[in-house]
């Protein structure tokens, strides 16, 4: 049995994960607080806000994703306490509601797994990321002690990525200008498409990563770790 929750299908990375899963022929469920736009028989939506809403029973599932993210960058004389826990909120909290909804089923099933999304400005010092960075080095911290405490049943691995071409991304992507100056300050000459996100988590969720857990896949275009 593989069936897949995913908290946050309706769009971005969230939304590739659920059609890479369906095109191998797993079921999945999506929690958004709006529809995924796919029409499948063996996709169940649910349309919850995770912060303020309930979240649903779901049975039988295996995997966990949560997408939910933020990008709120500002000098940090500007940044104010409330964009700190806006965005611990929706980053941790949010995710930590869920772990504790659904932990029990998930961990009763084979080959269980969850991953979790972190950013590049997490190892690599970025200006203006100071809440962003904090609300995210605190997921790479859950996501490190969950895989310790939940092995060897459950597998958790977080996925850090760079600025990826998806709505969340769109305020800084305004135009084709910046997406080329930004495509150059990575060292493959590149903006990531959320398909080379998604691709990372179904890897991870599958049999073929059974030997990963509490890592830190860093999908990056290189950002974090060369200098050339
Ligand atoms: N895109 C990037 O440049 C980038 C870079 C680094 C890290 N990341 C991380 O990667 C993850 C996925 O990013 P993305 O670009 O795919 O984000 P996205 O396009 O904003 O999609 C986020 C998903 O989460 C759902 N969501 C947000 N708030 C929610 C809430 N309160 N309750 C229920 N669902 C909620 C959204 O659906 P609804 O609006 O329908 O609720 C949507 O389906 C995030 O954690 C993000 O921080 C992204």
């Amino acid at each position: 049995m593989s069936r897949v929750l995913v908290i946050g299908g309706s769009r971005g990375i969230g939304n590739n994960i659920i059609k890479e899963q369906l095109s191998l022929g797993r079921e999945c469920v999506s929690v958004s607080r709006n529809g995924s736009g796919i029409h499948d028989n063996n996709l169940q939506e649910f349309n919850v806000d995770v912060i303020s809403g309930d979240l649903p029973d779901i049975d039988n599932i295996n995997a966990l994703v949560y997408c939910p993210g933020s990008i709120i960058l500002k000098p940090f004389s500007q940044i104010t306490e409330d964009d700190y826990k806006n965005d611990f909120e929706i980053n941790v909290l949010g995710a930590v509601r869920c772990i504790k909804k659904y932990i029990s089923i998930i961990k009763s099933h084979e080959n269980a797994s969850m991953v979790l999304f972190s950013t590049v400005a997490v190892n690599q010092g970025m200006p203006f990321h100071s809440s962003v960075s904090v609300a995210k080095a605190g997921v790479e911290g859950l996501s490190k002690t969950l895989a310790a405490e939940f092995a060897p049943k459950v597998r958790v691995n977080c996925i850090a990525p760079t600025l990826t071409k998806t709505d969340l991304a769109s305020r800084i992507l305004r135009n084709e200008k910046i997406e080329e100056n930004i495509a150059n300050k990575h060292p493959l000459k590149r903006i990531c498409e959320a398909e080379d996100i998604s691709s990372m988590a179904t890897f991870l969720l599958s049999e073929k990563a059974r030997s990963i857990s509490g890592q830190i896949l860093r999908v990056d275009a290189g950002m974090s770790t060369l200098k050339i």
